[in-house]
Order: C-alpha cells, then sequence, then structure tokens
C-alpha cells in the first residue's frame, strides 16, 4: 500500500482518540432515552442477563469483526468490502447510504430539537403543558404523513448549526478534527451525566424510580421478545451494520490492539447506557412522587420521554432550569458525536473510491444533509421520522449485520481476519469467534428480522396508512439500495481497490 494513500487517509494520533470516537459513535440518544425504558418493559434488572449475554455473543465478536475488516482491509465499508470480493462493494454502499441519507437526515433533526429546548430550559418555556407545546407550538404536527404542512422556522436554523458543527468536525480530518472533539465532547458528556444522576438520586422519590427500573423479574426472561429485545438493542447501540466501525477501524495505525479496543468501547458503551438508566428513572421517581402518580403513568421512552416527561419533571425540579440546560446539553454532545461519525463514514467512503478531496467532498455532503432534512422539520416531519427510523433500523442495519457476517464468513477466509486480529491484539480470538460469525450472528439477526418482518405483515407499522409505510419507509431504503448499486458500478478513481490487505502484504 502505497504511503501518500495511506497518509491522505488519515490516522488516529492515539489509542484513546480512536477508542473516544468510537465510543463517541456508539454512545447516543438511545443510551439515555432507550435503554433504561427496556430494562423497565422487559424484566428490571433481570434484563441485565439477556442484554449482557447479548453484548458477549454479538455485540462484541461483530465489533470486532468490523473492526478487524477495517483495519485489516484498510478501507471505509465500500473499499473494504470491494478488497474481499468486488461482487459485494454494494453492501458497503448500501450501509453508508442509509445511514448517511437515512438516518443521519432525521438523527440531526433530533439534535437540533435539543438545542432549541437548551434555550426553552433558560424560562421554561413549554410551560404547564409540555404535551402541548411540544407537538402543537413547537412542531406543528399535522394530522398525519400525508400533510407535510410548513416548515418550522426555529428548528430550521438549530438544523443549520448542527450540520454547521457536523462540518466543522469532520472537515478537519481524522486526527484535528473527529478525534479532537471526541476528545472534548465525550468526557464533557459522562460529567454532565454524572451530574445527573447524582442529582436525580438525592431527590424525594428517587427510589420508587430505581425500583420500577431494576426491580428483577425472572419470569419475562421465558418470553422470546425479551431476549430479541435485548439483542437488538445491542446491535443498535454498538453502531454495528452501519459502517462505521468498519471506517474508523481503517484509520489505525499497524500496530492497533484491535480487541482490547473492541471490548472497551462496548463496556464504555454499556456502562454509560446502565448509568444514564439511574439518573432518567431517579427522575420519574420523583416526578411520579411529585405529581402523585402511580410510576407506570410517567414512564415512557425516546421522543415522548425527552421532550415530554422530562420537561414537566423539570418544571416540578428546585432548579430545573439548570436541570434542563445539563440534560438537553448531553443529549446534544451525545447526538453529534454519533452524526459525525455518520458523516465520515460517507465521505471516505467516496473519498477512497472517487480520490475526492476531503474538504469539498465534507462541504458538500453537509449541504445536502441539511437539505435532506428539511422535510424532518415540517409538520409532518414527526411522523416521517418515525416511519424512516423504523424501516432503517428494524431492515437496513439487520440485513447488513447479516450479510456481512456471511460474506466474511462464508465467501472470504475468515481465518485469515482472525490471524490478523491475533497477530495485532494483546486478547486472542479463538475458533469461536468463527463459529460465531459463521452461524450465531447472522441466526439472531435473522430470527430478528422474521419477527419484524410477521409483525409488520399483520398490520401497518404505528396504525400509519398502508401508502404512507410503503412510500416513506419501504420505498426510502429500497432507494437507498439503488443509489449505492449504481455508487459500485462507477469506476474506481484510484487504486485502492487493487491494493492489499494487510495480511497479504509480504
Ligand atoms: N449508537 C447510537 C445510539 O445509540 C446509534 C447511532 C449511531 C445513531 C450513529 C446515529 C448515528 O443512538
Amino acid at each position: 500500500m502505497s504511503i501518500d494513500f495511506l497518509e491522505k487517509r488519515g490516522r488516529w494520533k492515539s489509542q484513546t482518540g480512536f477508542i473516544m470516537a468510537a465510543v463517541g459513535s456508539a454512545v447516543g440518544l438511545g443510551n439515555i432515552w432507550r435503554f433504561s425504558y427496556m430494562a423497565h418493559e422487559n424484566g428490571g434488572g433481570a434484563f441485565l442477563i439477556p442484554y449482557v449475554i447479548a453484548l458477549l455473543t454479538v455485540g462484541i465478536p461483530l465489533l470486532v469483526l468490523e473492526f478487524g475488516i477495517g483495519h485489516e482491509r484498510i478501507g471505509s465499508a465500500p473499499l473494504a468490502f470491494a478488497k474481499i470480493s468486488e461482487k459485494w462493494e454494494w453492501l458497503g454502499w448500501w450501509a453508508v447510504t442509509f445511514v448517511m441519507f437515512g438516518i443521519a437526515l432525521y438523527y440531526c433533526v433530533i439534535i437540533a430539537w435539543c438545542i432549541n429546548f437548551v434555550v426553552f430550559s433558560f424560562n421554561l418555556s413549554w410551560g404547564g403543558d409540555p404535551d402541548l407545546f411540544f407537538f402543537k407550538s413547537f412542531l406543528g404536527t399535522t394530522a398525519g404523513p400525508e400533510s407535510v404542512g410548513h416548515v418550522r422556522t426555529p428548528i430550521l436554523f438549530s438544523l443549520m448549526l448542527v450540520w454547521f458543527v457536523n462540518w466543522f468536525v469532520v472537515y478537519q480530518g481524522v486526527e484535528k478534527g473527529i478525534e479532537q472533539a471526541n476528545k472534548l465532547f465525550i468526557p464533557l458528556l459522562f460529567v454532565l451525566m454524572l451530574v445527573l444522576i447524582v442529582w436525580g438520586l438525592t431527590l424525594e422519590g428517587a427510589k420508587t424510580g430505581i425500583m420500577a427500573y431494576l426491580t428483577p423479574d425472572f419470569h419475562k426472561l421465558m418470553t422470546p421478545k425479551v431476549w430479541i429485545n435485548a439483542y437488538s438493542q445491542i446491535f443498535f447501540s454498538l453502531s454495528l451494520g452501519f459502517g462505521i466501525m468498519i471506517a474508523y477501524a481503517s484509520y489505525l495505525p499497524e500496530k492497533s490492539d484491535i480487541t482490547k479496543d473492541a471490548l472497551a468501547t462496548a463496556l464504555a458503551d454499556c456502562g454509560f447506557s446502565i448509568m444514564a438508566g439511574f439518573g432518567v428513572f431517579a427522575i420519574l421517581g420523583y416526578m411520579a412522587q411529585a405529581s402523585q402518580q402511580p410510576i407506570e403513568n410517567v414512564v415512557t421512552e425516546s421522543i415522548g420521554l425527552a421532550f415530554v416527561v422530562y420537561p414537566k419533571a423539570i418544571s416540578l425540579l428546585p432548579g430545573g432550569s439548570v436541570f434542563g440546560i445539563l440534560f438537553f446539553l448531553s443529549l446534544t454532545f451525545a447526538g453529534l458525536s454519533s452524526s459525525i461519525s455518520i458523516l465520515e463514514a460517507f465521505s471516505s467512503a467516496l473519498m477512497d473510491k472517487f480520490h475526492f478531496n476531503r474538504k469539498p467532498t465534507v462541504s458538500i455532503l453537509c449541504v445536502l444533509g441539511f437539505l435532506g432534512g428539511v422535510i424532518f422539520v415540517t409538520g409532518g416531519g414527526l411522523f416521517w421520522l418515525d416511519i424512516v427510523d423504523h424501516f432503517i433500523s428494524h431492515y437496513g442495519l439487520v440485513l447488513v449485520g447479516i450479510l456481512e457476517c456471511i460474506l466474511v464468513g462464508w465467501f472470504f477466509h475468515i481465518a485469515k481476519i482472525r490471524n490478523h486480529i491475533n497477530k495485532v491484539s494483546s486478547l486472542r480470538l479463538g475458533s469461536w469467534w468463527e463459529g460465531l460469525i459463521k452461524y450465531f450472528v447472522p441466526l439472531v439477526l435473522t430470527i430478528i428480522l422474521l419477527s419484524d418482518l410477521i409483525k409488520e405483515g399483520s398490520h401497518p407499522y404505528g396504525n400509519y396508512s398502508w401508502t404512507a409505510i410503503i412510500l416513506i419507509g419501504r420505498d426510502w431504503l429500497l432507494f437507498t439500495l439503488i443509489i449505492a448499486f449504481i455508487l459500485s458500478r462507477r469506476p474506481w478513481r484510484t487504486e485502492a481497490h487493487r491494493t492489499k490487505g494487510r495480511s497479504d502484504a509480504p
């Protein structure tokens, strides 16, 4: 591999920098607003059993695989897959395309809401009815996805800010941009979260909340759904199937401890989720107590949790403004470090294949990302977001996960990747790892996929019309697939795909 090519691609300055960036991608909104609800719904403390098993049998093995592919083949997802088999280049493009022109578009809109809510926290702008405030005054939600309504200007401005930050960071490259930004965001995020948790735990009612979060119900473990939820949560949380971890690992120097880095990333991600759960449920407990309701009435997840229930709690809390500012800032930082990783995964794919320069590539992508996000800033945006997210995260990501295991496990010498990983890492992989990648991981992911497909057929997701589901959800995913095929058919402007992997080197 020519020194020039490697030089041009960029490289992490330190192992810690790489881990911070990988953790930055993995720790996102999902860790804060989804994990603890999952635990609460799926057996409380007992959920930790399927969760840890999912981590050990799918999360870490797949993260090691993605790090391994990126490091050994030295390339973003399309390049790395093309170097395994030219016929499979499309798979890499598909991952980075639906992630960039799907997930990133709406994910950045959610970060934009968080920024608006940082400002709203100063004077508790949501007033006495946060529900009405969020859905009507702020989002201007229409009757359904068919009527898009108007563009919401305040959201548009903060969306511009989000894409500006994405641009500012990724424009400066791997070491000076992404590594530096994550070295700032991640410690900041951990400190903010710690303050929120300690604050939460001192409130009256916190104990009721924690009980709701962690009281184990071992019977639930007999339900297959609980296991499916644990596996999907791990898969999404570790940013697997996004093509991100492959790109990030491709910037590692020759001497890198792949298994140890994967372990550190996975543990930091799961540890963060578990910790954040204490903060989330302490506040829910406080809220139940302060408003004299049973805790079940206040427990929710995702958007409803962050933008409706939390504002309610913040209004009740002495010093609520400060709490609100810290909370929405944490979400913003958690979100930004993930959106940056998406932008990098797509930019690096373009640069690898077409020999584009970083600066114009990143600039154009940010403009496109901003413009593409506008649909989610309209009155119908919330519905669009919900549908597109459902399809991409349930089908796109999981399919990529299955196919990458099949590609490497069945059509490539997976032993080669394992030998490479073992050569550079301190913790060695046994042949059990190959078994997991070849059989177990694709099997589990296929079960998840089938269980979702069956549900899909029986009734339309979220009670939307079939037309909306098909045109917005399914076709969005299909459209990204077409783009991926087109991109993979374009001729290579570099010789990168002909170069060898690290373990082929003489
Ligand atoms: N792991 C992220 C989360 O939990 C998922 C994600 C990664 C989303 C990258 C967007 C971008 O939120």
